[in-house]
């Protein structure tokens, strides 16, 4: 993977996509659309490293169901340039699954390729059930077809960063979604 280190540009720059505020109220009522279809059971959320730490943080305390974490990590190769779909897990879940209603939380559903590989991944695992949780969901750019079950935000093919989600790990404390001005970035 080619790895040249671009230059800082200041978030202020960028134009907002999605304010603290429009996320703050969506992200509720996500978690009240959960909290109410999974009323009297428990859940365990599992994060994918590191874009939706954010997400999840917020999105778990609109929860009001019981819930437990775990998180998993992958990298992927060639999504941008080559586009071979290759994704590999780097950190696996600490406690089992099996029997559990999961949901899975990420950032970001782009070409879905990500989230087909976890899904089948956690579903070798036999949980009771198994949903799926974006903050944003672009769907033009889907290579394989994969639907969330709860997404926060629909938005067009950009390149956003800020509320967890990089731009070469940059901008993930960027309390707002905000459009990266090289749109999209060279390698995505
Ligand atoms: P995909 O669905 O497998 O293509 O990959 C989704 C992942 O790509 C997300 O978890 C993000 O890490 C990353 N990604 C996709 N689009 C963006 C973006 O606009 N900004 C930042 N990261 C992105
Ligand atoms: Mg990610």
């Amino acid at each position: 993977m080619v790895s040249t280190v671009p230059e800082f540009v200041s978030p202020d720059v960028m134009e907002v996509l999605l304010s603290k505020e429009q996320i703050a109220e969506r992200v509720q009522a996500v978690g009240e659309q959960i909290s109410a279809e999974y009323k009297g059971q428990s859940i365990v959320l599992i994060g994918v490293l590191k874009g939706a730490a954010i997400f999840l943080a917020d999105l778990a305390r609109a929860i009001k169901v019981d819930n437990t974490f775990d998180f998993v990590a992958v990298s992927s190769y060639g999504r941008a340039r080559v586009s071979s779909g290759a994704v590999k897990l780097i950190k696996d879940i600490d406690n089992p699954i099996e029997g559990r209603h999961v949901i899975l939380v990420e950032d970001i559903l782009d070409t879905g390729l990500t989230l087909s590989y976890l899904r089948g991944l956690m579903l070798q695992h036999k949980p009771a059930s198994l949903k799926i949780a974006t903050c944003l969901d672009k769907p033009s750019r889907r290579l394989v077809p994969i639907e969330a079950d709860y997404a926060c935000f629909k938005i067009p093919n950009a390149f956003v960063i800020g509320y967890g989600m990089d731009y070469a790990e940059r901008y993930r404390g960027v309390p707002d979604i905000r459009l990266y001005p090289d749109n999209p970035p060279a390698g995505h």
